[in-house]
This record gives structure tokens, C-alpha cells and sequence, in this order.
């Protein structure tokens, strides 16, 4: 949000648009929006509201405080306040809280944790004196919850005695849990609590449902709200009915417990269920591992769960990181991502795919959606847009149900603040400005331009290969279905990009997402013959770009030299040979940016390029005009913006294993082609001859060697092999 006047606008009509859904699901039993859109709904407005609270009105529906007791029920105090959990909806929300814990901890801490299923049910406390229950409330706004006792004790997993102490005794004796057996022998706890959650299966979710439909009634929403309903009813006997379920997850009275671990041993061995799965771990990534396992079963599992609970397994240090707010600062509820999301739309850009068709791409403001961010969602064509309506800035649903491919799936019209604009095809393709064509009845529109850039996607295959940006996983076929996805435009969107890119297409999966975008990342630095080579200028191969590097690095030394002279057009103009001056010179040992070879490339002429030596006019002149055409600064300048930094030879120089060596080659190389092999040598300070002469050091023979192979016999000049040339590099 850009203003606090734009956030006002923004948190009333989020109020009016959240109130109107509520409405209609209660009291038009019309459910008009998927209870995960409205949960995004409801979260923007909630950050809003945190953001500007002199914007919060007891109307907002974040002010309805969940549960408030009603006058129905007896108030019941919970001496010790049921707090609620923060949440976390993604592995750096995770790891931030790690990391602002361990602050909080003595440094020599070992921090391990408790992982469980946070249960999508209802908290609450159960009293038990002697051994018997006595109270069961909710949680109210957690000072103050209802008791609900009679109903709780409809639950037959709610145990309306504990065991025998003896048993308990034994039982945690058993469970080596000796030093808790004798505290318990030693401190009887007349008075227990236990905490937990209430819920209805699944499978009695839908029966009940099915039953409701049968009396012509509407369905409920989901079990949360059945059982939140049933255990606050005046009847038990609806209560009993509804075949309720209890897990326990929290022994509030102190037993002399010292791990969260141990608290839930204790809750088994004195009756309650605890999930069997609970965890101890000691890292993140087994965090982030049973995470995505748990998210993975989500949907097996007999009752809902919309999340993993993270609790500092050590009890003291639990205490330690005490209370924010409502919250404990020692656990998090690291949720599940939903499956949709509402988020709005920035942008809509044009794709043009290898085949010309162009497609409108919605930009989003970045959104969760299934555990990867979302940035982008084709719209397919013009059709589509007018069928949902939209318009650039319009709020919308983004869903990746059962397909992984993003899709707006509706527009959200009555969020608009009057400032949305409507979006046209454009009349001329963005990539070569030629005039579009329509096709299909005018659904698709194409450019026919057969040598438009946007079409060639031949200079990208070279831009991500082996000898240039070297992408690890970005080959063709991926190049090609991000060109057609409008995903990219050209080479220097593939720094944009984001996993959840990735892994909307098809047969890509979470895994090599972040791969394919690690590997991108990573290539940010590169040196700068490899660069050079990367854009792809004809006459440009291997070695030519090495002595481009090499010159341009000679004379961007030089400027830097002449700018504190201020005698920089001087130094332009003399040309520097490549012969006498030593390559790489002190003062040139930072990353080279883009910025200044564009500066530089502009204010060379083309005399000079044509007089580049080893590189000849005829190269030289090509390299010109590729630095001379508004298009290709205009590239140059979207790569520096992306921060790709090129780096000096200096390293490859100064260490380079072939230093003051001659080399001729003879033959044809299996491994590489000559001019790789020249490339390589030069870049690891050797020279390369086209003769042999007294003055060669090695001669490298590949198959079927001609007259140099036998002029070195003759002048005793060492022959290697081409396995003995790759060990040496
Ligand atoms: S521990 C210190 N464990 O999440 C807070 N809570 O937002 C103790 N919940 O109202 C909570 N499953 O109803 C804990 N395994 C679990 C849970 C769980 C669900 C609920 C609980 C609480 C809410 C917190």
C-alpha cells in the first residue's frame, strides 16, 4: 500500500467486500468465495489494520473476538491464559524466527524441537481434582472461556478420570521418566490441567452434512465450526451426537517435566491421546522436511489440520523467551499454504511466443500459493481477459487447485477504487514494433514478423549454454516453454524469475525449481570473456571474446587512470597494443560493470574496433555495430539493472597454470573444438602460435596431425597427447 489514504480506501473495502461473503453464507446460505480466499481477504486486512490501527472500527471483522463467552455459559478463568500461536507461511518465516530466537537464548544453547500437527479444531482446558473432572472450558478470549463441562463430557476421548497415581507412578517409570515419577510421589497434584483440542473427523463431518441435506438444510463450512457449535450447546445431548474427537497437547501443571517431549509422554501415561506422530528435532531442514511431508498426507489424514506446531522442545528456555502479545514467543504455527490466494495485478505484459502469438501475462504482487511464490499468471489471450472481466490493478483469486499452473480464476470487481485500467492487445508486436495480425476469429493475436528477436530464440539457447552463462537444468526445452509462457522475453528476464515460475510448468517439480533458479542466481557473476561470448555478436567465438576481454579491460583501465587526470578522450584514442602492455594491471581488480562498458563501447570508434589488435577489421566492424544498435544497449542496460557483475581475468592470469608457454595445435581435438582449446589456453596465460618454431613449448596432437606434427619431431619440440593437454590445464 503506497499511502495511508490509499490504505483507508483499501481496509473499508475490505470490510464492506469480507462482510458481504459472511452475509451471504449465513444468511443467504450462499457461499460466494472458497474459505481460503477469504482467509487471504481476511489476512490483508488484519497486516492493514497492524500497519494503521487508528484505522481499526469495532465493525472490522477482525474485531470479532472468537468465542467471546456468552452469557449462556458460567465464565471460567484460566489462571494460566490460553495464548495463541504466530504464524508462519513459509521457510523464511521459519528460519527468521530461529534466528531471532537463538538471539534471545544464551549462545551456548542447543535449541531442539517439538514438531505436531496443529489440529483445525477447538482449544480447550480440562480440570481435573483427585484425579476427576471437574471444569472443561473454552478458550475464550483466554483469560475468560465458558465452561462447557456437561458437553465436554460427552467425549469419549476426554477421560472423566485419570489413572490411578500408582499406575501413573509406574507408568512413568516406565517410560524412564524416574526423576518425574518420585517429583509426582513427592508433589501429588491435587489439581491438573491439561489442554487440547476438540474435533469432529472428517468422515462425521460429511455424515453430518449429508444428513442436514436430506432436511433440505444448507451444508456447515467445515468441521471447525461443527465442532466449535457442538461443544457449545445447551443440549449435550446434540453434543454426544456429533461424535466429537480430543487430542491433548499441553500439560499445564508442572509434574517436573522438562521437555515439551516429555509433557506429551506424560499426557499418554495419565489417558489422553497425543498424536503419534509428533517429532523431536534438531535442525531446520527436518522442520522444513516433516512440514512438507505432513503437507503432502494433509489430505489422508482423518481430521483437518492446517499446519505444523513448532515448540522449543526445552521447557526453561520456553519460558525463557516468555510472551509477545498473545503469543508465545518459544513456538510457531508454520501453516500450510492454500491452495488459492487473493492478490492483485500489477501489470499485464505481452509474451511473444516462438511461433509469434502473442500473450497477455498478468504481473501479481507476489503471493504463497502451495508452498512457491507466485509473480505471474498467463492469461492466455484477449478472450479470457474480457471473460473475467479484468482489469490491470483489479484484486484477484490466483489458484493452482489440482493443475500447477497458476490461473486467475475470478475478479474481485467490488474491491476496485476507480483507478484500474482496462487493457488492450497492443496493435504492434512490443518486441520488433511490427504490426500484429489475428488469427482464429481474432482470438489470437500474432506478430508476423519472421525475424522478430522475440522469435529467434536461437541466441538464448547460446545465452544459458555451456561456454557462456552455463545454467545447470536451462536447456532449449525449458528456454522454449518460458518464451511460450511469456514468462521471459529475452535473456535477462531469466534473473526474474522465481521458483514458482518454475515449478507452474508442467513435469517441473518443487526440487528442480529451486535448482534451475539457484543455478541462475549463481551465474550473476561471470567473467567477462564469458560474457562477451554470451551475447552472442557475430564473429564473436570463444577466442575472439577472450581478446575483447582482454582489450576492453586494458582500456577501462586506462579510463580509470585518465579520469584522474581528467585526460580520459587522450587515452581513448591512443591505441594500446595488446603485445606490449601487460593484460591486467593493478588497479583493475574490481567487477567490471556493464554501465561502463556501455560507456565505454560509446565512446570508441569504429576505427577503433577495427583496429582491436589480433581481432582484424572485418570482426572488428561487427563488434561495432553490435554495440552501436539501440537495441542491444538497451539489453545491456536490463542485465546491468538485474545486477550481473562481470569479473576481470585477473585471477585466470595471474594463477594461470600455462604462463609464458607456446602452444601450437595439430589435428582435430575430441574434447573440444580448436578454438575452445585456444580459448582455454589463453585464459590460462599461455600463447597460442600458428607455426612451430624454436620458441613453441608444446605441441598438442589431436588425430590425423599434419606438417606441424612432423616439424616438431624434426626441431625436438615435446609432443602431448590431447589427454595430457586436459590434465595440464
Ligand atoms: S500448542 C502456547 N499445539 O492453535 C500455545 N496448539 O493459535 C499452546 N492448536 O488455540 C498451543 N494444534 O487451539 C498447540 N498441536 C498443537 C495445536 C495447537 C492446534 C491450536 C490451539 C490454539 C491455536 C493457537
Amino acid at each position: 500500500m503506497n499511502n495511508k489514504e490509499e490504505a483507508k480506501i483499501r481496509i473499508e473495502k475490505l470490510k464492506k467486500e469480507i462482510n458481504r461473503y459472511r452475509y451471504a453464507y449465513h444468511a443467504l446460505n450462499k457461499s460466494i468465495i472458497s474459505d481460503e480466499a477469504l482467509d487471504s481477504l481476511k489476512k490483508e486486512l488484519s497486516d492493514l489494520e497492524k500497519q494503521y490501527p487508528e484505522f481499526i472500527t469495532s465493525d472490522s471483522p477482525t474485531q470479532r473476538v472468537e468465542g467471546k463467552p456468552l452469557k449462556k455459559f458460567k465464565k471460567v478463568e484460566h489462571k494460566v491464559p490460553m495464548l495463541s500461536l504466530n504464524d508462519a507461511f513459509s521457510e523464511k518465516d521459519v528460519s527468521d524466527w530461529h534466528e531471532r530466537i537463538k538471539k534471545l537464548l544464551p549462545p551456548s544453547a542447543k535449541i531442539d524441537f517439538y514438531c505436531e500437527h496443529k489440529f483445525d479444531g477447538l482449544a480447550v482446558a480440562l480440570e481435573y481434582q483427585e484425579g476427576m473432572l471437574i471444569v472443561g472450558s473454552t478458550r475464550g478470549d483466554g483469560k475468560i472461556g465458558e465452561d462447557i463441562t456437561q458437553n465436554l463430557k460427552t467425549i469419549e476421548a476426554i477421560p472423566l478420570r485419570l489413572i490411578d497415581p500408582q499406575d501413573i507412578r509406574e507408568g512413568l517409570l516406565k517410560m524412564g521418566l524416574n526423576e518425574t515419577a518420585e517429583f509426582f510421589d513427592q508433589n501429588f497434584p491435587h489439581h491438573l490441567e491439561v489442554r487440547g483440542e476438540v474435533l469432529l473427523r472428517k468422515k462425521d463431518f460429511q455424515k453430518i452434512n449429508e444428513e442436514r441435506k436430506k432436511q433440505g438444510l444448507p451444508p456447515y463450512a467445515n468441521p471447525r465450526n461443527v465442532a466449535a457449535g457442538s461443544v457449545r450447546q445447551l443440549d449435550p445431548k446434540i453434543t454426544a451426537s456429533r461424535n466429537l474427537d480430543f487430542y491433548a497437547y499441553e500439560l499445564v501443571t508442572d509434574l517436573g517435566q522438562t521437555t515439551h517431549e516429555q509433557e506429551h509422554l506424560i499426557l499418554k501415561i495419565l489417558g489422553f491421546k497425543t498424536h503419534a506422530e509428533n517429532q523431536r528435532v534438531e535442525s531446520l531442514e527436518e522442520i522444513f522436511a516433516i512440514h512438507k511431508k505432513i503437507q503432502e498426507k494433509r489430505n489422508i489424514l482423518p481430521y483437518e489440520i492446517d499446519g505444523v506446531v513448532i515448540i522449543v522442545n526445552n521447557n526453561k528456555y520456553f519460558e525463557e523467551l516468555g510472551v509477545v502479545g498473545k503469543a508465545p514467543r518459544g513456538a510457531i504455527a508454520y501453516k500450510f499454504s492454500p491452495s488459492e490466494a487473493t492478490t492483485r495485478v500489477k501489470d499485464i505484459i505481452i509474451g511473444v511466443g516462438r511461433t509469434g502469438n502473442l500473450t497477455p501475462v498478468a504481473i501479481l504482487e507476489p503471493v504463497q500459493i502451495k508452498g512457491v511464490t507466485i509473480t505471474r499468471a498467463t492469461l492466455h489471450n484477449k478472450e479470457e481477459i474480457k471473460r473475467l472481466g479484468l482489469k490491470i490493478g483489479d484484486t484477484v483469486i490466483v489458484s493452482r487447485a489440482g493443475d500447477v499452473i497458476p490461473q486467475i480464476t475470478k475478479v474481485l470487481p467490488q474491491l476496485r477504487v476507480g483507478k484500474e485500467k482496462n487493457f488492450e492487445m497492443p496493435k504492434k508486436c512490443p518486441v520488433c514494433g511490427a504490426f500484429t495480425e489475428q488469427d482464429k476469429g481474432g482470438i489470437i493475436i500474432r506478430c508476423p514478423n519472421k525475424n522478430c528477436p522475440a522469435r529467434s530464440q536461437e541466441n538464448l539457447y547460446h545465452f544459458v549454454g555451456k561456454g557462456t552463462f552455463d545454467m545447470k537444468g536451462v536447456g532449449p526445452k525449458l528456454v522454449d516453454r518460458l518464451l511460450d509462457e511469456g514468462l521471459i522475453q529475452d535473456a535477462s528476464d531469466l534473473f526474474d524469475l522465481e521458483e514458482g515460475d518454475i515449478a507452474s510448468l508442467e513435469r517441473y517439480g518443487e526440487k528442480s525449481s529451486q535448482n534451475i533458479i539457484a543455478a541462475i542466481q549463481s551465474r550473476k557473476e561471470i567473467s567477462f570473456n564469458r560474457f562477451l561470448f554470451a551475447l552472442g555478436i557475430t564473429h564473436v567465438g570463444e577466442e575472439t571474446a577472450l581478446v575483447l576481454a582482454k582489450y576492453f579491460q586494458q582500456k577501462l583501465f586506462a579510463l580509470t587512470q585518465a579520469s584522474k587526470s581528467t585526460e580520459k578522450s587522450k587515452v581513448i584514442s591512443s591505441p594500446l597494443s595488446l603485445r606490449v602492455q601487460p593484460f591486467l594491471q593493478k588497479g583493475l581488480d574490481e567487477a567490471i560493470s556493464i554501465q561502463d562498458l556501455i560507456k565505454l563501447t560509446s565512446e570508441l570508434t569504429p576505427e577503433d574496433f577495427e583496429k582491436i589488435p589480433m581481432i582484424g577489421p572485418v570482426i572488428g566492424k561487427a563488434i561495432s555495430d553490435w554495440f552501436r544498435d539501440k537495441k542491444n544497449i538497451a539489453f545491456l542496460k536490463k542485465l546491468e539493472k538485474k545486477g550481473i557483475k562481470l569479473l576481470p581475468l585477473k585471477i585466470a592470469e595471474k594463477q594461470g597454470n600455462l604462463k609464458g608457454l607456446n602452444f601450437v595445435i595439430t589435428g582435430v581435438l575430441d574434447s573440444m573444438s580448436r578454438e575452445e582449446a585456444k580459448a582455454k589456453i589463453i585464459s590460462q596465460g599461455g600463447k597460442v602460435q600458428e607455426a612451430v618454431s624454436s620458441k613453441t613449448n608444446y605441441v598438442v596432437r589431436g588425430r590425423n596431425p599434419g606438417s606441424k606434427y612432423e616439424k616438431a619431431k624434426e626441431l625436438g619440440i615435446k609432443i602431448i597427447s590431447e589427454k595430457e593437454f586436459l590434465k595440464m590445464l
